[in-house]
Formats: C-alpha cells, sequence, structure tokens
C-alpha cells in the first residue's frame, strides 16, 4: 500500500489535512473522544507523554495538536518542560487556548497553526514530538514523519499514537457501528463516518514501522492497546 493513500472523500467532504474538517466538529469533539473510548483515551495519551521520556527542562512538540489534551497532559507529565503545539484548525485550536488558559498553563504551552508535512522549526530544535491521532489525517505521512524526525534532536523520541482496526468482534462493532452513528448524532455532522473508513485505510504496525524507519528512525517500537484498536509507536532519532 502506498504511504500517501487518502481516504475516499466526497464533494461536500473537506480535504483530509485542511484543518477544515476539524474546525466543524472542535466544539464537540472533546465529549465525542470520551464516550466513543469510554474514557480510554486520556490513559492512552498520559501513556504516550510517558513514553517520550523528557529530560528536565525539555522542549516539546505536539503535533496534530487539536484541542491540546496531548500538550496539556505534557506539560503535567513533565512539569519543566515547555510545550509548543501545532495544528492546522484555527476551530480546535480555539478551543484549546481556553483549556490552556483555564489550567493556568499559557506560559508553558504555545499553540499555533501548522502543517505537520511542513514544520516552521529548526532542525534539532526538540527533546520530544507527540502526536495523537492525527497521522491518519495527514496525506503524505512519510513527509510528516521525516519532519517530526528533523525537529527532534538526536536521540530524542518521537510518539505516535494511532487507532487501528481492533482484532476484538465486540471493538469491531464499537468502531464500525456505534462510533459512526454516536458521532452523527451528537455533532450532527457526517465527518464520523470518515473516522471508520481512514482507520481501515491506515497500514498495520509493521507497515507503519518500516514507514518511520524510512523517515530515519534508528529505533522503533509499538505499544498494542486495547485489543490493537490504537497502537502507540516510539521512534528513536
Ligand atoms: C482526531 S484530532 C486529534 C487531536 C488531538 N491530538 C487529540 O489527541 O485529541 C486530529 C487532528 O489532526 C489535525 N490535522 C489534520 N491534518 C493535519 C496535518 N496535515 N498536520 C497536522 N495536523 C493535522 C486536525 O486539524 C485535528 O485537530
Amino acid at each position: 500500500m502506498s504511504a500517501t493513500t487518502t481516504p475516499t472523500t466526497t464533494p461536500t467532504m473537506p480535504r483530509p489535512g485542511s484543518g477544515e474538517m476539524f474546525d466543524r466538529i472542535a466544539g464537540r469533539y472533546d465529549l465525542l473522544n470520551r464516550l466513543m473510548s469510554f474514557g480510554l483515551d486520556q490513559a492512552w495519551r498520559r501513556k504516550l507523554c510517558r513514553l517520550v521520556e523528557a529530560p528536565e527542562g525539555a522542549r516539546l512538540l505536539d503535533l496534530a495538536t487539536g484541542t491540546a489534551d496531548v500538550a496539556l497532559m505534557l506539560s503535567r507529565v513533565w512539569p519543566s518542560s515547555s510545550v509548543v503545539g501545532s495544528d492546522p484548525s484555527a476551530g480546535m485550536l480555539e478551543v484549546g487556548r481556553e483549556k490552556v488558559a483555564r489550567g493556568g498553563l499559557s506560559a508553558r504551552i504555545t499553540l499555533e497553526l501548522g502543517d505537520a508535512q511542513a514544520l516552521p522549526f529548526a532542525d534539532a530544535s526538540f527533546d520530544g514530538v507527540t502526536m495523537a491521532f492525527g497521522i491518519r489525517n495527514v496525506p503524505d505521512r512519510v513527509a510528516a514523519l521525516r519532519e517530526m524526525h528533523r525537529v527532534t534532536r538526536p536521540g530524542g523520541r518521537v510518539g505516535v499514537l494511532e487507532l487501528a482496526e481492533p482484532d476484538n468482534p465486540f471493538a469491531r462493532l464499537h468502531v464500525h457501528h456505534i462510533v459512526p452513528r454516536l458521532g452523527a448524532f451528537i455533532s450532527g455532522a457526517k465527518e464520523y463516518r470518515y473516522l471508520q473508513t481512514s482507520i481501515e485505510a491506515f497500514p498495520p504496525p509493521d507497515a507503519f514501522c518500516e514507514l518511520m524507519r524510512a523517515a530515519g528512525f534508528v529505533r522503533t517500537d509499538v505499544h498494542r492497546l486495547a485489543f490493537g484498536a490504537a497502537h502507540i509507536f516510539v521512534g528513536t532519532v
């Protein structure tokens, strides 16, 4: 399968990766996440943040930061760190900025518009990079992985959390039938059908690790979560 495979879209559906699709659902995104994953999403994000193993005073980057759940968690798991969150959806960032301000973390977390495929940061300028539920939306995944590798210092870690086709029949029923209906019902949008098709189109763990190695990572590890419903990929630069 090509690394640049893009999910099927309809003429009314914004191009994945443009940020526009997420602008439409930004206001209900957090609620939907918690409901659809039975609250597991936050435990997965926490594990992702820990796996980055940031040093004291680390400078961290969270890509596809959306409503800033991972950026907030990074700042709590690594209390001496500063975090930059980047995302192409202004609507998601707006929700994120409110959360950062409410948490009193505006001095440590900066959120800015950006596309993971072309980052405006210097080489080796971060101690670690995270991306949760974002790489599936990026049209050129290898370009994004190369950028993550480029902006991370040698020895630093990049953690990518992503959903997958689960093995368990109940988990499959949940992903294929309950999630799209619940998403459409609560958000009033058809975007949650895209979730299902994009999960199906995502490469299996071994193939994704191959992409990471092609992007330059010297070591890759995979952590399987909830019957294979999600994985955390950790690449060392
Ligand atoms: C499912 S949300 C994940 C948000 C957040 N990381 C979380 O844990 O909830 C996917 C995010 O990917 C962003 N996105 C889409 N295309 C992108 C791209 N090319 N580069 C970076 N982020 C992108 C969307 O705007 C959206 O906020």
